[in-house]
């Protein structure tokens, strides 16, 4: 790895190379810091409130892992310090997207030096500063270490609809807290959609009053929440998304829409659209948008823009006449009227305007930023035309896609290579995205993390990290410290879980839970079935993403089927087939509940792929070939790999592998 410039102890080394995302350069040293209770943190240079802050959090964090009861308050001067904080001057007074964000941090057995240009540089280095943090016999210690750090990409998102399910403010903080620890650098707050409109208007009350089922962020909350992001680094760039994803606007305000209302609230997703050939919608987004200009204050402001519907367009006569008078043919004409109309707007108002990627339209003001989420072609064509953009294709976490797969996604991957230099610089970065159709904010800690943290490394590391399984083991670790900082996705998995089993015991239901993963894609909300009443409560809804115990098991088979497993790794390997195959009769009793009886195939099928792995080390040890044998399990595979109750068996594939070998 180019990463690591020069190794000198390994133990040490070990836990530099736990950091995530990986610094730009990183020089091991030699020996280790000893953090104990004498542990304080001075400032050598510029300090603010901001910075105090941060550095009593960063204290109390370390007290809380280490059980060391660490003094709170940051001291002054010149007194000797574990860490010195030397910051040479302040920030901006709103973050802005090309503040700088690097660092150095030097740790050695006599302390450690955070130094930064700015806060924000000071921000990051103390996230990593955290991450070097380990335990060994003589106690806790940070590793030796030189790191010059410094983002490859100055916009790093995350993307949080809290439309199509109201996420609680403490749900969006303690996602920040941990957007912070991955450097993470931009919140994007999706706040309408047709299944509710989330902020408080005072112009326009009707808005959240009729449109949100009284789930909405006050003002003042909204206030709270930029400034906790801001004392985090991260921007909050909000959305409103129009002129389509409007239904939640209409039951208060049925002239903005394209046909006459009455409107309700979209419990399913909706096709109804702002109107956008009366004045009277502009003169509404104007008092709007200027109030909510002066509520967030991010330079940039997000109008959404993406799958509008034609429908009620073209149904609309007065509609079809302004197309015709101003020479219009197809609808994305119309609406590219409607985004130049709305970027003036969004201008007036001392803001920069973003949208998804249909606003790239001829006629598009230019310095509007155009957010990729149909493919990667369209940021490509966006830099080409001259604006900037961000990539979101690839980086959707509720497509349930394992980690690896958001990894191999870049911003200037493959099409990036022919653009021209300057071209280049315009892609600013990537948001991952979180649609919350199926999220509620019991799993939204699971459903983003840990996979988030894969994104969060390809825009914060240098391009040429790329080592998947690296990246794997390190996300295991920093699941545990997110945890530990206050995500709930273990704990919010086992409050589910424990629902499931209804009283009985838990650890069964979790031996299965931990091997399924839902349907992929759209899968799910495909089926129809789905409304924002649809309560989020089955295995589906606990399910992981992408199964972790799968992974350490197909890390078992592959050792086993080239040969090279230990005598430990081949009694793992059976441990885990013989829990499998004993579970189904041990779930037997929670499986007649109303909740998981549809898991019973999926349990019932999970014993007969174990009791078939058995089968297949079996005859490995014994080096028989048995293909036969093999046939004999070609219809359980076949069954095995059909989804049920939208779960997928995620060791299916692994099995297959032992079955293959044992052919
Ligand atoms: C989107 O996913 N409709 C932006």
């Amino acid at each position: 790895m180019r990463l690591i410039a020069m190794i000198f102890g390994a133990a040490v080394l070990a836990q530099a190379q736990n950091l995530i995302p990986a610094p730009a350069r990183l020089v091991a040293g030699q020996g280790k810091f000893l953090i104990t209770e004498k542990f304080h943190v001075a400032f050598s240079g510029y300090r603010e409130p901001r910075l105090e802050a941060a550095a009593i959090r960063l204290v109390a964090r370390l007290a809380k892992r280490t059980g060391l009861a660490i003094g709170r308050i940051p001291g002054a001067g010149n007194a000797p310090a574990a860490l010195t904080i030397a910051c040479e001057k302040a920030g901006a007074r709103v973050q802005n997207v090309r503040e700088g964000e690097s660092y150095s941090l030097t740790v050695s057995p006599a302390g450690a030096r955070l130094h930064a240009p700015n806060p924000l540089g000071i921000l990051r280095g103390m996230e990593t500063f955290l991450q070097l943090v380990d335990q060994d016999s003589e106690g806790f210690f940070a590793p030796a270490v030189n790191i010059e750090d410094t983002p490859r990409f100055p916009w790093r998102g995350l993307m949080i609809d809290v439309s199509r399910h109201f996420m609680p403010p403490e749900a969006i903080k303690r996602n920040l807290d941990a957007m912070a620890a991955v450097k993470l650098n931009v919140f994007h707050w999706h706040l309408s959609d047709d299944q509710g409109f989330r902020v408080e208007s005072k112009l326009f009350p009707k808005l959240q009053g009729m449109g949100s089922d009284g789930l909405y962020y006050t003002q003042a909350q909204v206030r709270e929440i930029v400034a906790y992001a801001r004392s985090r680094g991260i921007r909050v760039v909000p959305e409103f998304d129009v002129p389509g994803h409007t239904s939640s606007w209409f039951p208060g305000y049925p002239e903005l829409a394209a046909t006459p209302g009455p409107y309700e609230i979209e419990r399913d997703g909706g096709t109804a659209c702002m109107d956008p050939a009366r004045e009277s919608t502009y003169r509404f987004l104007d008092k709007f948008i200027g109030e909510m200009a002066a509520l967030f204050p991010d330079p940039y402001l997000h109008t959404g823009g993406d799958e509008v519907s034609a429908k009620q367009w073209d149904a609309n006569p007065r509609i079809r006449a302004f197309k015709k008078r101003h020479g219009m043919k197809h609808s994305h004409e119309l609406q590219a009227y409607f985004e130049k109309r709305l970027a003036a707007i969004v201008k007036k108002h001392g803001k920069r305007m973003m949208g998804w990627d249909e606003i790239l339209q001829p006629g598009l003001a230019k310095n509007v930023v155009v957010q990729s989420w149909r493919g990667q072609k369209s940021l490509d064509e966006a830099a080409r035309q001259g604006y900037l953009g961000i990539l979101s294709h690839g980086y959707y976490l509720d497509l349930m896609l394992p980690a690896s797969q958001h990894y191999a996604a870049d911003p200037l991957g493959n099409g990036g290579a022919s653009l021209t230099p300057e071209e280049r610089t315009r892609i600013l970065g990537g948001e991952a995205c979180m649609w919350d159709e199926l999220v509620t904010p019991e799993n939204l800690d699971g459903r983003i993390w840990p996979r988030n943290a894969a994104i969060a490394e390809r825009l914060w590391s240098p391009g040429t990290v790329t080592d998947v399984e690296s990246m794997y083991r390190r996300l295991e670790i920093l699941s545990r410290e997110l945890e530990r900082d206050g995500l709930t996705r273990v704990s919010g998995y086992r409050l589910m879980l424990e629902r499931l089993a209804g009283g009985y015991a838990l650890e069964p239901v979790k031996t299965l839970a931990d091997i399924v993963e839902p349907v992929k894609e759209y899968k799910r909300m495909s089926t129809g079935r789905y409304t924002s009443f649809t309560p989020l409560n089955r295995l589906v809804d606990c399910a992981r993403p992408e199964s972790e115990t799968a992974r350490h098991f197909g890390k078992l088979v592959d050792r086993l089927t080239a040969g090279q497993a230990s005598a430990d790794e081949r009694e793992a390997l059976r441990t885990w087939l013989v829990r499998w195959r004993d579970n189904d009769a041990r779930l037997k009793p929670a499986l007649e509940l109303e909740l998981l009886k549809e898991a019973a195939p999926l349990s019932n099928d999970v014993a007969a792929l174990a009791e078939a792995g058995l089968g297949a080390l079996e005859r490995i040890a014994a080096g028989k070939h048995d293909p036969e044998w093999a046939e004999g399990q070609s219809a359980l595979v076949a069954r095995a790999r059909e989804p049920r109750a939208e779960l997928l068996i995620s060791i299916v594939p692994l099995i297959e592998k032992l079955i293959a070998a044992a052919r």
